[in-house]
């Protein structure tokens, strides 16, 4: 103890942090073409999470290396924060969408409940289509934020190619899409199948 000061710090933790990473992919501009083909022949503006629509079950053959590099993502992920490495054969994704956000559109504030972890990847990103926010889940948290936090939220500006991984519980939404082209981006929840979640 420092002397005159009469305290003395014996515990020190910090609760409650919200993991979130990005990953550059290298094999995306080769995905790209394949996404451009395939877009052609379909609508793909109506395959959003509330579709029946699921990449993994519906276009196998499109998305089935994209499932094999989110899980790839999420095991870094645990790498990265957590002591624990699971093994890649206890991570199952749940259901796979395309998120296409039209000019002058939003996707409103939600969180993935129950899901232990949310990835999404970027393909299509026009200048100023809309940041993904998250939302600082400490209710008048501010008064020791971090310069990230502004106005009790944390944006990040979407980057072709980028896959992007936070916890399925916190809440978050997409800017609006102020640009004049769709953005679209392919998300889903990734369980960890020995957790009940
Ligand atoms: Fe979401």
């Amino acid at each position: 103890m420092v002397k005159g000061e009469k305290i003395m710090i014996i515990e020190k933790q910090s609760l409650f942090s919200t993991n979130i990473a990005s990953f550059k992919y290298e094999g995306h501009e080769a995905f790209k073409e394949k996404w451009i083909a395939f877009k052609k022949n379909k609508d793909t503006t109506n395959m959003g999470r509330a579709a029946r629509y699921n990449m993994w079950t519906s276009d196998p053959d499109m998305f089935e290396e994209l499932g094999v590099i989110f899980k790839k993502c999420a095991i870094q992920y645990l790498k990265e924060f957590y002591n624990s490495v699971p093994d890649i054969k206890n991570l199952y994704l749940e259901k796979g969408w395309i998120n296409t956000i039209t000019p002058n559109n939003y996707l409103n504030v939600h969180c993935h409940r129950g899901k232990y972890l949310a990835v999404t990847y970027y393909m299509e990103t026009p200048k100023n289509c809309g940041n993904l926010v998250l939302v600082d889940p400490r209710s008048n948290g501010e008064w020791l934020s971090s310069p990230y936090i502004i106005n009790g939220r944390v944006e990040f500006e979407p980057q072709e190619g980028v896959i992007t991984i936070f916890p399925g519980w916190i809440m978050h939404y997409i800017d609006i899409n102020k640009s004049e082209f769709n953005r679209v981006s392919f998300s889903s929840n990734i369980c960890l199948a020995d957790k009940k979640r």
